[in-house]
């Protein structure tokens, strides 16, 4: 297979600080990715750079064969690469449905040539119908119909970033991009999430995960890629990554919270 996204020689400073060095890898076309590594590894900032939000300071990442160096988010995410972020952003006294409205009318609001010559013509009530039906699609498909009349701010915390899911599925992308999507969720939101992102591959969409949840990245990632220091240090199926000795050393070297996660690491080997 393919690779749709390269990473290739990504190097990013602050100043003094080299935040990410020498940072190569490739994902191909259908696999499921995740990107891990203790805090201050560098993965929000190798993020960044992938989706135009962060100019690196050296290296090019390349999406489809396209160097997106000198591209702007938008501009990306019109190439077929999309993500969520981190933070919910909802509009908590409008309904779910209104939400996904909203967000498609945003999506739409620079290639909808004429909307007063749609008007003039008639054609309005035709495309406010068929960007309905889409935005019913899209609730489905993320599993959140049923919550579809309710204020957006009832939802659940897990809830409101399925409405951000749905919104980055609307704009059609070959490649989705989730950065910690399952932080905050208890287990049973995070394991409709994960047959979520498996269905997501399912239609085609390759997926790239930064993630702090390792029982939930060991579970459904194809390969992992651990980063630490800004550096690779590992790269492999969850079975080789789970019995890395430089990446439980890495995990080892840091706080109380980092040698629970490499505990939780190992849980599955011991299982
Ligand atoms: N805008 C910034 N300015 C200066 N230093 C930064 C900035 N963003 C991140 N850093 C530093 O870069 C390193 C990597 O950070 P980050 O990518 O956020 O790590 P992670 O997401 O893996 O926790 C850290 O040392 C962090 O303090
Ligand atoms: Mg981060």
């Amino acid at each position: 297979m393919s690779a749709i996204l390269s990473v290739e020689q990504v190097g990013v400073r602050f100043g003094g600080l080299v935040a990410i060095a020498d940072l190569h890898f490739d994902v191909r076309e259908g696999e499921i990715v995740s990107l891990i590594g203790p805090n201050g590894a560098g993965k929000t900032t190798a993020f960044n750079v992938m989706t135009g939000f962060l100019k690196p300071s050296q290296g090019e990442v390349r999406f489809r064969g396209t160097g997106l160096t000198d591209l702007q988010p938008h501009e990306i995410t019109r190439l077929g690469l999309a993500r969520t972020f981190q933070r919910t952003s909802v509009f908590p006294d409008d309904t779910v449905f209104d939400n996904v409205m909203i967000g498609l009318h945003r999506q739409g609001a620079q290639s909808r040539r004429a909307p007063l010559l749609d008007a003039l013509i008639g054609r309005a009530g035709a495309s406010e119908r068929r960007l309905r039906a889409r935005a019913e699609a899209l609730l489905d498909w993320v599993g959140l119909s049923e919550r579809a009349g309710e204020k957006a701010g009832a939802l659940a915390y897990g809830e409101q970033r399925l409405v951000g899911v749905a919104l980055a599925l609307a704009t059609e992308p070959a490649m989705l991009l989730l950065d910690e999507p399952v932080s905050g969720m208890n287990a049973s939101e995070t394991q409709v999430f994960v047959s979520l992102i498996r269905q997501i591959r399912e239609r085609g969409i390759t997926v790239l995960l930064v993630e702090h949840d390792m029982p939930m990245v060991m579970e459904v990632s194809d390969r992992i890629l651990v980063l630490n220091y800004g550096r690779l240090i590992a790269e492999g199926p969850p079975d080789r990554i789970r019995s890395d000795p430089a990446v439980i050393e890495a995990y080892l070297g840091q706080g109380k919270a980092a040698r629970q996660a490499a505990a939780e690491v190992q849980e599955p080997a011991h299982a």
